[in-house]
């Protein structure tokens, strides 16, 4: 394991941002309130855009809190080292973020109401937007090859380990009243019909000129510039931005761009066997 990873039930957490003692307090401490929301996606599947959308959402469609609260603090990490501060004190709804498997939720979870909002993404996108992100930030290890990467991936070598397990953790509560399952693939195609669908999750009325906004305050190229979004605040010796941004395509299907036919292959393999009888939405290609 590398210095820049802490292991916790078995799985790699970056030490930059978790320690035992915070993925030990997120587990068995953490008191969930009925009326939380959970953002809960594997790495590099969208998870920034959702915390662009649900404080939209919340503040029907006012930018206030999406142009003056960094993410991480309007949407704060169950996982990270200021959990505790961020959320213990914070008045409800609160809005959490995590990138937990279903069996690492805090335990006072499954005795709440509270909301799960889940985003998948094909995972040969998010494996490339990993890919690239490991080269930009300093407190990831280095990805390696492509190829190698590839093989860290699929056998789950990650860090929040691994995607089959991420996904498979939590496609048994997908028929539960308080379990939306999203894709990025359906938000970027239709985000309108998206922003209507976790309307009525939520219980919020949104009106036509409220989802309009949120719509275009969320699409890529104005989250992108937007300081409170963009991590444009972390040193560059943490996340250089200066070649590929955080905010890299926002597109579905650049893996094409990326994979050999032999990787492919290689890659639904191994898909297939682990998602053997599994009706789950991806994806051949
Ligand atoms: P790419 O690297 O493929 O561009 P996360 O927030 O979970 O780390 O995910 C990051 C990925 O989501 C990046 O993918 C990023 O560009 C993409 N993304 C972020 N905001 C987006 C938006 N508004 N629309 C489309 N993609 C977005």
């Amino acid at each position: 394991m590398s210095e820049l990873n802490v292991e916790y039930e078995g799985l790699l957490f970056p030490k930059h941002v978790s320690s035992q003692e915070s993925l030990r307090y997120a587990r068995e401490d953490f008191q969930v309130r009925d009326d939380d929301v959970f953002i809960v996606t594997y790495p590099k599947s969208g998870t920034t855009w959702m915390q662009e959308i649900l404080p939209l959402i919340y503040s029907n469609g006012d930018l206030t809190p999406v142009l003056t609260i960094q993410n991480w603090q309007r949407v704060p990490w169950l996982e990270h080292i200021h959990s505790r501060v961020l959320l213990e004190e914070r008045p409800s709804p609160r809005l959490i973020t995590t990138h937990f498997q279903a069996h690492m939720f805090p335990k006072t979870f499954f005795k709440s109401k509270a909301k799960v909002i889940y985003m998948g993404r094909n995972p040969r996108d998010a494996l490339v937007s990993s890919f690239h992100y490991h080269g930009i930030a300093s407190f990831l290890e280095d990805p390696g090859t492509f190829d190698e990467f590839i093989e860290k991936f699929l056998e789950g070598r990650v860090m929040y380990g691994s995607w089959f397990d991420h996904i498979k953790s939590w496609w048994p509560a997908k028929d539960q009243d308080n379990f939306l399952f999203l894709t990025y693939e359906e938000m970027l195609q239709d985000t309108r019909s998206t922003l209507v669908k976790l309307g009525e999750f939520l219980g919020k009325q949104l009106s036509d000129d409220v989802i309009e906004t949120i719509a275009n305050q969320s699409k890529f190229n104005n989250m992108k510039q937007n300081n409170m979004s963009n991590y444009s605040f972390v040193p560059t010796e943490m996340i250089n931005q200066k070649e590929t941004s955080f905010f890299r395509k926002g597109i579905a299907g650049d893996w094409k761009n990326h994979f050999t036919p032999a990787q492919t292959e290689r890659f639904n393999s191994v898909y297939a066997q682990k998602m053997k009888g599994l009706n789950f939405p991806y994806y051949k290609d």
